[in-house]
């Protein structure tokens, strides 16, 4: 017994010093079918004048495709598939696990014969950022191994493959920005191991499937940019390591589920122009971990509950647009030390502005919050992206203070829809440096108007009750309601 257990632990130790030997010098070549199956895969595959893959996506401009760097001739290292770009080999086997071809200026139809879906072992396969437009190949369901797949914004088509029931190792599944259509597949809840679902910007109809519900790993559910109906299935309420759900721009509706008090883990509540309605649940308040919640474009309506203030770590809450009503005390969400973006126009509430303001915000939309003043608390307000403080109570001239606000970073300022006479100084030069859009309409500001920085695109100013010098305003880019 003791010899033999010595024999046993010897073989380990040789083992050992083979494979790391193996690993240092000599890396197994890369085997011949697959060797094949690649370059066949460059040979029939025909790549896109350049620049192919658009710059936004990348750091640097992609000049050519990662496949043109696959060399068929006996080089020394060049035949060797393992060492070309975008191919990964498994260390040990030398079988090919890993194949990056996003953004490698791909365009043509692949279909089941095509010769990667020969490449049985892969784990990571990647095609983003190319141009495919057809439907998924039912024989990527032969790549059984896959934790990987991203066939992110490469112009598939149709609908999603059922072949893809068989990748049931996946992790990662990235379906995001194609246009598929048809509905989310009832068997993506038997994918177990996944931890990211994204799906965002199709044209997937039909409801979410309660059967996701059942993939307890997950940590993002993207399904944001469809057209998707029904309730949200409170099964997604046991999704308990979910820290982010994008469902925005889709027609939901019903309520947010009570199901989702359970997300302890979740930090964005992404749900922005749905038709979903009820009260906010207070139960958000205890989601400690909540970094932002935008329900922007619902119908939701009631108080907001107290609880929200007291998210420490919330930096965004955007209401905007909804049917809630009640008073807010800004000052409430003092706890929330890092909240930079506040957006609560289009409602009915009412807002009490205190001056002991102590965050920064960048972005502040207070439209329709029956102000009746410009709140003092923006003197101290630099860096300030967007002001929304239209269709208020504010009347009167307009404080020489107000010109000072954010003047290096502001770049959206809308004052429209309020009953301002004047600015204090006339005539009035705006300093805001970055100033892309201002809307000063449906006042009554009378005297000279106030002369914007080069920057402006779009400065509406008309319906005022008196409109001298606008002339002399014409040549700039002045847009006028009608
Ligand atoms: C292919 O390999 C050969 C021999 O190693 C080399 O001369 C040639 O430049 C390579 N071609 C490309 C496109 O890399
Ligand atoms: C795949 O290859 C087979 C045999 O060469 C051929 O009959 C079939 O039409 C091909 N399928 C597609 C979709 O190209
Ligand atoms: C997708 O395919 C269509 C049809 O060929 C084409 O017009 C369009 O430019 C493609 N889109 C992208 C992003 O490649
Ligand atoms: C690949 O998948 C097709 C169906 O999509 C199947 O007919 C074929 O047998 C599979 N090949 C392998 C090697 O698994
Ligand atoms: C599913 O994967 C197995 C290998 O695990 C393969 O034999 C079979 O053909 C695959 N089925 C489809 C529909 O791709
Ligand atoms: C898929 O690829 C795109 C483009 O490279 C990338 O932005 C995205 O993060 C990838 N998805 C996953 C899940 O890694
Ligand atoms: C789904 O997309 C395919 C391919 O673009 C198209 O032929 C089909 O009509 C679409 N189906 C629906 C219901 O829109
Ligand atoms: C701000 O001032 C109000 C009224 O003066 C007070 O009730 C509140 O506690 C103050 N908030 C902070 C954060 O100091
Ligand atoms: C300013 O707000 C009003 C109403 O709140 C809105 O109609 C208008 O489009 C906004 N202007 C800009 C430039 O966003
Ligand atoms: C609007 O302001 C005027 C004068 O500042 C005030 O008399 C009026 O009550 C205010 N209206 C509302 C709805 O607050
Ligand atoms: C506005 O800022 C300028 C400096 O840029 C300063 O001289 C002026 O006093 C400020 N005005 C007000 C009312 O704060
Ligand atoms: C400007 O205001 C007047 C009076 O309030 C209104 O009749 C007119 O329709 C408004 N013009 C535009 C373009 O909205």
């Amino acid at each position: 017994m003791k010899k033999e257990s010595l024999h046993f632990s010897s073989r380990i130790l040789l083992l050992t010093i083979v494979t790391s030997h193996s690993l240092a010098s000599t890396q197994p070549r890369c085997h011949e079918d697959e060797r094949s199956a690649l370059l066949e895969f460059k040979t029939t595959f025909f790549t896109k004048k350049h620049p192919c893959c658009h710059v936004k996506y990348t750091r640097t401009p992609v000049e050519q495709s990662k496949v043109e760097f696959w060399n068929a001739s006996e080089g020394k290292t060049q035949s060797d598939c393992c060492s070309w770009t975008g191919v990964e080999c498994d260390k040990v086997s030398g079988h090919v696990i890993g194949l990056d071809l996003s953004c490698s200026c791909l365009s043509g139809k692949i279909n089941s014969n095509t010769s990667i879906f020969r490449l049985l072992r892969l784990r990571s396969l990647n095609l983003a950022l190319n141009d495919f437009n057809c439907p998924i190949p039912p024989t990527v369901g032969n790549l059984s191994s896959l934790r990987d797949l991203n066939f992110s914004m490469s112009n598939f088509t149709g609908h999603i493959s059922h072949s893809l029931r068989n990748l049931t190792r996946l992790v990662h599944l990235d379906l995001s920005f194609n246009d598929l259509n048809g509905t989310i597949p009832t068997y993506f809840g038997s994918i177990l191991n996944l931890e990211n679902l994204d799906l965002v910007s199709n044209s997937l109809t039909g409801e979410i499937p309660s059967s996701l519900g059942n993939l307890i790993q997950l940590t993002t559910l993207s399904l944001g940019v469809n057209q998707l109906t029904g309730e949200i299935p409170s099964s997604i309420g046991d999704l308990i390591q979910l820290t982010d759900i994008d469902l925005q721009h889709n027609r939901l509706v019903g309520e947010i589920p009570l199901s989702f008090q359970n997300l302890l883990e979740l930090r964005v509540l992404y749900l922005v122009s749905n038709r979903l309605s009820g009260e906010i649940p207070s139960f958000l308040g205890r989601l400690t971990q909540l970094v932002q919640i935008s329900l922007s474009f619902n119908q939701f309506h009631g108080a907001i509950p107290s609880t929200i203030f007291q998210l420490q770590g919330l930096q965004a809450l955007d209401l905007t647009s909804n049917k809630l009503s009640g008073t807010v005390k800004l000052d409430m969400f003092s706890e929330a030390k890092n909240l930079q973006e506040l957006m609560l126009s289009s409602n009915k509430l009412s807002l009490i502005v205190e001056t002991n303001i102590t965050q920064q915000f960048r972005f502040l939309c207070l439209g329709s919050c029956n102000l009746n003043s410009f709140p003092e608390f923006l003197q101290d307000q630099n860096d300030l992206l967007v002001l929304d403080l239209s269709s208020n109570n504010i009347s009167g001239q307009v404080p020489k203070w107000f010109l000072n606000v954010s003047t290096e970073n502001l770049i959206l300022l809308n004052l429209s829809g309020n009953f301002l006479t004047s600015f204090a100084q006339d005539p009035v030069i705006f300093k805001w440096k970055k100033l892309f859009e201002a809307d000063l309409g449906f006042n009554e500001l009378q005297g000279s108007v106030p002369i914007p920085p080069p920057l402006i695109e779009f400065y509406f100013i008309s319906n005022n009750s008196s409109q001298r010098n606008i002339a002399t305003l014409m040549q700039s880019k002045l847009y006028l309601y009608d």
